[in-house]
C-alpha cells in the first residue's frame, strides 16, 4: 500500500488549521491564572484600550455548564472566582487583527489573593493542607490477589524499591488549535483533535445544545499521543464562545509556548514496590505502591491510574500481588492522556525491580525475567486469565539475540576496564500493554462503522478515527479493498466529521487497528451479504453484483457495531481494567555514560513486539521508531518541571533529535489474535511503556549505581555516581 496521506504530507500540500487562509477571521485568545493558587480579586483592562473593539467572554456568558471534562465536573471551562493552578483560562478575547489581539493580552492584569498550594505530589498532605479529602486524592485502586500480606511476611527475602518518573509533553507537530462559527444555527468546530464526539459531546453541554446543534471537523493533524484526547474539548468550547458573539469566525490558535505552559502532560509518578523472591529469582508475592501526581484537575486520571495498577506487576506471573493507587491533586496543570496511559510508568517501577532483584540474588537480569514471564493460563493481577497465545520468552530471546547481549556484554568489560572516564552499559525490560479500552468501556461505547457503496467504483468508509500520523487512513483502505476485492482507488475514506460519520469512539488507547479495524471488516461483510457476495469477495465480484442490481436498491450501506461478546473470554464477563487482548514487547538499550559530565549517549536500541499480523510493515516500523525516540526523550532529557511562564520552553524542553535516536532495531513475531482483523493486536502504545525502563537499567549496568529517577539528566547521573547533598 502506498500511504494515503504520504505524498500530501512529503510535499507539503496538506493544511494544518494554522495553513488555511484566515482574511475573514476574528482571532481568539486566552487570559491565564499568573498564580497556582488564589481567589480572583479583580481583573483590570488597561485604559489605553478601546475595549469596545473586542469581544470579551467570561464564565458569565456560558450558555450551558461551565464544564467541559470528561470525568471532572469542577474543572471549569472558564474559571469563576478561584483558580487552581496557573496558566487557567480565565477570559477570553477576539478581535479581527492578531497583533491588537497580542497586545490586548497583554493589557488584562488578573488580580489574584494567593492560597498555599500544593506543588509536589509526593508530600505528605496531612503536613500542608488538602483540597479533595484527607489524602487529596482524584480516585484510588485497591487491588488484591491472593495473600500477598501472608507470603511478604513470612519470606526470608524481600526487595525493596522506589522509583520516579517525570512528566512529559506530547510535542505533537502543530500546537493546538481551534476554529468555531455559527453556521446556519449550528455550532461547527474545525480544529486538530483526536476524538471528534467527546469534542461534540463536551460542546453541547457548555453550550446547552443538542447533539444537532454541535458540528466537530477534524482537521489534518501531526500527531495527538493523547495530548488531543481530552483538551481539545476545552479550546473547542473557548472557540465556540467566542464565535457566540463574533461577527466572524473565531480561530483560537495556541503558539508552543503557550501549548506547553497550558495544556496537559504525562501523569509523574512515584512507584514502590516491596517484592518475595525465592533464591532462584521466582516472583512470590508484590506489595506495590502507586502515587500518580494528577495536578489541579482529574482529566483522565481514573483510567490511567486503572491501566497502570493492570500493567504494575509487568508481564510477571505472581500469584500475590496488591497493589494500592492513588491520583494527586496538585496545584499545577492537569496531567492527562499520554502514549501508555499510566503503564510506562508502572513498568518503569517494575522493569528496575526486576534488575534490583537481579542484583540482590546476583543473577543476570535475564535470567530473573525467564523465570517469571507471563504465559497462556496465568491470570494478571485482575484475574484476567491470559489467552492470547503469544511466548513473551520468545520475545526476550530474540531482543537479547538482535542486540548481541552476550557478546557485547564481554566487550563491555574490556571497555569499561581501558576507559577512565566512559562506560558502556546494557539495560532490557519486558512489557505488555492492553489494546484497545477496557472491554467493559468499549462495551459502552458500543463503536460503529458504516460503508457506503456509492457507485460500482467508489466506496466511502465512515469513521470517527482520525488519521494523525499513524497510517489509519491506509490500514482502513487496505482492509476495505481485500475484503471487498476491488482497488485501493475504489475506497474513499469520509472527513472525520460528527455530522456525517457514527460514532466509532476516540482515536486512542491503541484500539483503532484492532477494534476499529474489525468493525470496518465487519461492515464490509454486512455490504457483501446485501450484495449476495461471499466474503471476502474475489476481484470483480462486488461490482459484477452490483451493476446487477441496476442501481434499483438505491444507496447500499454496510453497517457494523461493536459486539461485546466477542471480547468476552469464556463463561467469564470482563472485570474492571481488563482489555480484550495484549500487545507484547521486549527491548534492549545500550548506552554510553560520560563519568565527567553525566552525558548519556544512546549506542543502540533494539524493540521487538508481538502485535499480532502486523498490518503494513512500514507504518508498524514507523510507530516503533516514534515510540522509542519519545521513551528516550522521557527517560533522558525532558523536564516538565518549571515549564511555562517564562517563554523560554520551546529551549529549555529537550525533546531528542536525530543525533540523539540511534540506529533502531525493530522486529515483529506475529502471533495471530482472534479480536483484531487479520489476526492485528494495538500496536500505537506497547513500544513506548518499557523503552524507559529499559535505558534507566544500561545506564545503571553502565555506571554501577542504580538509577531509579527519569530523566536520567546530567545532573541526576552525577548525583547518581556521588550521591550526597544536591
Ligand atoms: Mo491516548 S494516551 O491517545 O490513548
Amino acid at each position: 500500500m502506498i500511504r494515503r496521506d504520504g505524498l500530501d504530507k512529503l510535499t507539503g500540500q496538506v493544511r494544518y488549521l494554522a495553513d488555511t487562509p484566515a482574511s475573514d477571521c476574528w482571532w481568539g485568545g486566552t487570559v491565564r491564572s499568573p498564580t497556582a493558587r488564589g481567589r480572583i480579586r479583580a481583573i483590570q483592562f488597561d485604559p489605553a484600550i478601546n475595549w469596545t473593539e473586542f469581544v470579551v467572554v467570561d464564565h458569565r456568558d456560558i450558555p450551558g455548564k461551565n464544564a467541559g471534562a470528561l470525568f471532572d465536573d469542577r474543572q471549569p471551562v472558564l474559571a469563576v472566582d478561584h483558580v487552581n493552578h496557573q496558566h487557567e483560562p480565565i477570559l477570553l478575547l477576539a478581535h479581527p487583527s492578531r497583533r491588537a489581539l497580542r497586545h490586548a493580552l497583554a493589557g488584562i492584569e488578573v488580580v489574584i489573593d494567593p492560597l498555599p498550594a500544593a506543588l509536589d505530589f509526593s508530600a505528605d498532605p496531612t503536613s500542608g493542607f488538602t483540597q479533595l479529602g484527607d489524602r487529596n486524592m482524584f480516585c484510588e485502586v485497591a487491588w488484591v490477589k491472593g495473600d500477598p500480606d501472608a507470603v511478604l511476611r513470612a519470606s526470608g527475602l524481600v526487595v525493596e524499591g522506589s522509583y520516579q518518573t517525570g512528566g512529559q509533553e506530547h510535542y505533537y507537530l502543530e500546537p493546538q488549535g481551534m476554529e468555531a462559527s455559527l453556521e446556519d444555527g449550528v455550532m461547527v468546530v474545525r480544529g486538530s483533535l483526536q476524538c471528534p464526539f467527546y469534542v461534540r459531546d463536551a460542546l453541547g453541554q457548555v453550550l446547552n445544545r443538542p447533539s444537532a446543534g454541535v458540528r466537530v471537523i477534524a482537521t489534518p493533524m501531526g500527531g495527538g499521543f493523547g495530548g488531543k484526547e481530552d483538551y481539545p474539548s476545552m479550546i473547542a468550547a473557548h472557540a465556540a464562545l467566542l464565535a457566540l458573539r463574533s461577527p466572524r469566525p473565531v480561530r483560537l490558535l495556541y503558539d508552543r509556548h503557550e501549548d506547553l505552559a497550558a495544556t496537559t502532560k504525562r501523569h509523574p509518578a512515584r512507584t514502590r514496590y516491596r517484592t518475595a523472591v525465592s533464591p532462584d529469582g521466582e516472583l512470590r508475592a508484590m506489595q506495590i505502591d502507586l502515587l500518580f501526581d494528577g495536578g489541579a484537575y482529574a482529566t483522565l486520571s481514573p483510567i490511567v491510574l486503572e491501566r497502570a495498577a493492570l500493567h504494575a506487576t509487568g508481564p510477571y506471573r505472581c500469584d500475590h500481588v496488591r497493589v494500592d493507587g492513588g491520583v494527586r491533586m496538585t496545584n499545577t496543570v492537569p496531567n492527562g492522556a499520554f502514549r501508555g496511559f499510566g503503564s510506562p510508568q508502572a513498568h518503569f517501577g517494575i522493569e528496575r525491580q526486576m534488575d534490583r532483584i537481579a542484583g540482590v540474588l546476583g543473577l543476570d537480569p535475564a535470567t530473573v525475567r525467564r523465570r517469571n514471564l507471563l504465559r497462556d493460563g496465568d491470570t494478571l493481577v485482575s484475574g484476567q486469565p491470559v489467552a492470547d497465545g503469544v511466548v513473551a520468552e520468545r520475545l526476550l530471546d530474540r531482543a537479547l539475540t538482535v542486540a548481541g547481549y552476550d557478546a557485547k556484554r564481554a566487550l563491555h568489560r574490556a571497555f569499561n576496564g581501558e576507559n577512565p572516564w566512559r562506560r558502556r552499559g546494557l539495560g532490557m525490560a519486558s512489557a505488555f500493554h492492553g489494546c484497545g479500552l477496557p472491554s467493559l468501556v468499549e462495551a459502552a461505547i458500543s463503536p460503529q462503522v458504516e460503508l457506503v457503496a456509492v457507485s460500482p467504483t467508489r466506496f466511502r468508509l465512515l469513521t470517527s478515527i482520525v488519521e494523525m500520523g499513524q497510517g489509519v487512513d491506509t490500514i482502513f483502505v487496505d482492509l476495505v479493498a481485500a475484503r471487498l476485492g476491488i482497488a485501493p482507488a475504489a475506497v474513499e475514506i469520509a472527513p472525520a466529521d460528527t455530522a456525517i460519520v457514527p460514532d466509532s469512539g476516540p482515536s486512542v488507547a491503541s484500539r483503532t487497528s484492532m477494534i476499529v479495524g474489525r468493525l470496518v471488516e465487519a461492515a464490509c461483510n454486512d455490504l457483501l451479504r446485501q450484495l449476495g457476495v461471499g466474503a471476502p469477495a474475489p476481484p470483480g465480484a462486488v461490482q459484477a453484483a452490483f451493476e446487477a442490481l441496476g442501481g434499483a436498491r438505491g444507496t447500499l450501506v454496510g453497517r457494523a457495531k461493536y459486539d461485546p461478546d466477542l471480547d468476552a473470554a469464556a463463561h467469564r464477563a470482563p472485570a474492571r481494567g481488563e482489555y480484550p487482548a495484549y500487545g507484547w514487547t521486549a527491548q534492549v538499550a545500550e548506552v554510553e555514560v560520560d563519568l565527567r559530565t553525566g552525558m548519556v549517549a544512546v549506542l543502540a536500541f533494539v524493540s521487538v513486539q508481538d502485535v499480532g499480523t502486523v498490518l503494513d510493515q512500514g507504518l508498524a516500523r514507523g510507530q516503533v521508531h516514534g515510540a522509542v525516540a519519545q521513551c528516550i526523550g522521557w527517560a533522558l532529557s525532558e523536564e516538565v518541571e518549571g515549564l511555562g511562564g517564562t517563554g523560554a520552553g520551546v529551549t529549555r524542553y529537550q525533546i531528542p533529535t536525530a543525533m540523539d535516536v540511534p540506529l533502531l532495531q525493530v522486529e515483529f513475531l506475529e502471533t495471530p489474535s482472534s479480536k483484531g482483523p487479520r489476526g492485528a493486536r494495538g500496536l500505537g502504545e506497547v513500544p513506548m511503556v518499557g523503552g524507559a525502563a529499559a535505558l534507566a537499567n544500561a545506564i545503571s549496568d553502565a555506571i554501577g549505581c542504580p538509577i531509579d529517577r527519569i530523566p536520567a539528566t546530567p545532573p541526576r547521573v552525577i548525583h547518581a555516581l556521588r550521591p550526597g547533598p544536591t
